[in-house]
């Protein structure tokens, strides 16, 4: 019978690749602890009007990559694509804003998205999400900048290289809007059948357009940081001085508007040539006006989402580093010593040192070829003669010595051999 593969876009972190997820997840708890953020931790599934209303109805993400079904006849629910609409929904329901007026959470785990697969990107991804609610003071958009630059080099990412922009807000977004709308007139038939409807309900869309002939045409379009509106201007300027104040780099992208519809005023990107068009492994910026537009209060926000798998696919720890090898192997001969194996091997683990052993009944060559593929720091032989002389032979795997131990007090013996190592 043929075996029953995972869903296209879907994959396994198998545990040879554990170590390194354990690690940035380790790194980034401890990195946002120290800048005050606290875990959130929230469902997989909502309902769908949340992203709707969220994420924008003319989004990629909405019009064509969610997971959307009828729940046996009675609401529809997605699979979240981002967090960001989650936390804030968790963060209105239960009044969290009510306790403290800022909050800083984070929250790791699986998004979904049914775009192609390609490397790079999957169906289901993981994101390391950062939000921040309740101050729009334009140092925060620095400190939140900084504290993303300041994980990114601490798991081992180089030069991380960091583009900004200035979205503007909902006071002068409109003539950006106008303007683009009059440069895309007459142009309608040359962009695709997507952009040709966006350009009514959404030109900013266009920008982020990864089809051919629409991304030929923008290139010569108004850029949003020349309507942006003075406040908006100087927010921008500001934040640029606050991230001179760390010596962070930055370039500046007038053509990045993010694919997310809640954004204003400041965004950003970390992006990568190793991915080819993948290249963005962080997304983020400031959502002044989602919280209200989710039926909460009029609450500033500012957060950013990692891409876990093309994080992982840029730094350069090294799975094997991750492995841990045994510091024990019990290798046992014949029932008796089996069975004191069983007890000692259990009893180790139990003090936290990392014992294996054979439960098959082999030949001692083939239990010591074992040890050997597990890299073991000491091998403890028990043979059958051995053990009715009560003793056995405790040997240094990587200096290749051997010595005699009794078996009273093996435990303690052992114990003192693995511990001095
Ligand atoms: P986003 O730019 O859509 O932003 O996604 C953030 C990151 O998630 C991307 O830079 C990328 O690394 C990763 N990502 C997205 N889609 C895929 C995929 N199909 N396969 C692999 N990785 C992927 C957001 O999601 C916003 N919620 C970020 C945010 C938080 N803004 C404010 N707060």
């Amino acid at each position: 019978m043929e075996i029953i593969t995972a869903v296209r876009g879907f994959k396994d972190i198998l545990p040879e690749e554990t170590g390194r997820w354990q690690f940035i997840e380790a790194k980034a708890r401890d990195v946002f602890a120290s800048f005050g953020f606290r875990e959130i931790r929230i469902p997989i599934l909502e309902k769908t009007d949340l992203f709707k209303r969220g994420i924008g109805e003319t989004t990629d993400i909405v019009e064509k990559e969610m997971y959307t079904f009828l729940d046996r006849g009675e609401e529809y629910l997605t699979l979240r694509p981002e967090a960001t609409a989650s936390v804030i929904r968790a963060y209105l329901e239960h009044n969290l804003y009510a306790a403290d007026p800022v909050a800083k959470l984070y929250t790791i785990g699986p998004m979904f998205r049914r775009e192609r697969p390609q490397k790079g990107r999957y169906r289901q991804f993981h994101q390391i999400d950062v939000e921040l609610l309740g101050l729009d003071n334009p140092r925060i958009d620095a400190e939140i900048i900084l504290m993303l630059i300041h994980f990114l080099k601490s798991v081992g990412l180089p030069e991380p290289g960091l583009e900004i922009n200035s979205l503007g807000c909902f006071s002068c977004r409109p003539s950006f809007r106008k303007a683009m709308t009059d440069f895309l007139k007459g142009k309608e038939d040359q962009l695709c059948g997507d952009c040709q409807r966006r350009l009514h309900t959404n030109p900013l869309r266009v920008f982020d357009c990864k089809n051919e002939p629409c991304s030929g045409i923008i290139a010569d379009a108004p850029q949003l940081p020349d309507f942006v509106c003075d406040r908006c201007r100087d927010h921008f300027k500001n934040v640029q001085e606050s991230l001179n104040v760390f010596g962070l780099s930055f370039m500046i992208n007038p053509r990045m508007v993010r694919g997310l519809d809640y954004y204003t005023k400041t965004t950003f990107e970390v992006t990568t040539d190793f991915l080819g068009a993948q290249n963005a492994i962080v997304g983020g910026g400031r959502y002044d006006g989602l919280v209200k537009e989710l039926g909460g209060p009029d609450i500033p926000g500012i957060g950013f989402a990692i891409g876990c798998e093309r994080l992982l696919a840029m730094i350069p720890v090294k799975n094997e580093s991750f492995s841990a090898k045994p510091d024990l192997f019990i290798a046992a001969l014949g029932d008796e010593s089996q069975q004191l194996a069983f007890r000692l091997c259990n009893h180790f683990r139990m003090s936290g040192i990392l014992t294996e052993m054979d439960y098959l009944g082999k030949s001692l060559k083939s239990q010591m070829k074992r040890a050997d593929k597990f890299q073991c720091a000491y091998t403890l032989i028990l043979g059958e003669k051995e053990l009715r002389e009560r003793k056995a032979e405790l040997r240094n795997m990587r200096q290749g010595t051997q010595e005699t131990i009794g078996l009273d007090g093996i435990e303690e013996t052992i114990l003192k051999f693995v511990r001095a190592r």
